[in-house]
C-alpha cells in the first residue's frame, strides 16, 4: 500500500471505529473485537482492506433484528473475510451461508483495465486467481472465526445460487467479475428482505458499475420494476438497499 493509500485507510478506519464504539461502548470491548480482526489478518491471506470489510461488519451490527434472514458471503478466497463475518454473524445470532467455487475465478473474457481510483487491475481476474480450497477455508474459519454458524455452497454461482431459497438480511459480494456480480444479483436480490441490503466490495471496477447501472438487467433479469437505491456508486463499497 502506498503512503497516500495508507493515510486514507487510516482515516477510514478511525471513522469506522467510532461507529463500532456505538455498539461496543467499552474501550476494552472495542479493543477485543479489533484484535480478533487483526489476528485473522496476521494469519490468513486476504484480498480486502480492514476498512472495506469493517463497513460490512458494521452493517451487520446495525441491521435491525426485525429484518429477518441470514447473511450471505459470495467470494471467500482463503476464508479471512469469512472468519470475520462469521464472528459478527454469531454475535448477532444470524447464520452465514458462503458461496464459492473454492477453485478461484471462473474462465472469463472480461477486459478490466483500471479501477475508478486509477489503479491498474489488468490481469487481476484471470481464471483460477484467488483460489482457496474448501478445506483451507473451513480450517481458517475453525481456527479464527465461528464455524458453528457457517454453511458452505461449493461450485459456480450459476449452479449453486438458483438452489438457495432462504431469506437474506445482508449479502457481501467480493467476486471481482461483472458476470459473477450479475449472477449474484439475479439470484440473491429477490431473496433480500425489505430493509436488507447487498454490499459489493467491487464497486470501483468500471465493468461492475456498468452492471449496477443497467436498467434492463434489473428489470429483465432480476425482476425489479426499477433500479433499486444504490449508495456509493463508483466507490469501493457500494450498497444496494431493498425498500
Ligand atoms: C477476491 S476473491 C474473494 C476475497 C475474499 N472475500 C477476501 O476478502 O479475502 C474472489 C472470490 O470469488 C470467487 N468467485 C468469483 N466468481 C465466482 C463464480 N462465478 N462462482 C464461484 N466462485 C466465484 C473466487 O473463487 C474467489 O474466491
Amino acid at each position: 500500500m502506498g503512503l497516500f493509500s495508507s493515510i486514507k485507510e487510516y482515516a477510514e478506519l478511525a471513522k469506522l471505529q467510532s461507529k463500532l464504539a456505538k455498539h461496543f461502548p467499552s474501550f476494552a470491548e472495542q479493543k477485543k473485537w479489533l484484535a480478533k480482526l487483526k489476528h485473522i489478518d496476521a494469519n490468513v491471506k486476504s484480498a480486502h482492506n480492514q476498512s472495506h470489510i469493517l463497513k460490512f461488519l458494521i452493517e451487520i451490527l446495525e441491521m435491525p433484528d426485525a429484518v429477518e434472514g441470514c447473511i450471505v458471503e459470495a467470494g471467500a478466497f482463503k476464508g479471512a473475510s469469512t472468519a470475520k463475518i462469521s464472528l459478527f454473524a454469531a454475535y448477532k445470532k444470524r447464520k452465514l451461508h458462503v458461496f464459492d467455487s473454492f477453485e478461484g475465478l471462473p474462465p472469463n473474457t472480461e477486459m478490466h483495465e483500471k479501477s475508478t481510483e486509477g489503479h491498474s487491475i489488468k490481469g487481476w481476474f484471470d481464471k483460477g486467481n484467488f483460489a482457496g480450497s474448501l478445506d483451507e477455508v473451513q480450517k481458517n474459519v475453525g481456527k479464527f472465526g465461528d464455524a458453528s454458524v457457517v454453511s458452505y455452497h461449493k461450485g459456480w454461482f450459476e449452479n449453486t445460487m438458483p438452489l438457495f431459497k432462504e431469506k437474506i438480511a445482508l449479502a457481501y459480494l467480493d467476486v471481482d467479475l461483472a458476470s459473477s456480480t450479475m449472477t449474484c444479483l439475479k439470484y440473491l436480490f429477490p431473496l433480500i428482505e425489505p430493509g436488507g441490503a447487498i454490499v459489493s466490495q467491487d464497486g470501483d471496477f468500471p465493468l461492475v458499475i456498468d452492471v449496477f447501472k443497467d436498467e434492463n438487467f434489473w428489470k429483465n433479469e432480476v425482476g425489479c420494476k426499477e433500479i433499486p437505491v444504490i449508495e456509493g456508486m463508483g466507490k469501493k463499497i457500494t450498497i444496494i438497499r431493498k425498500k
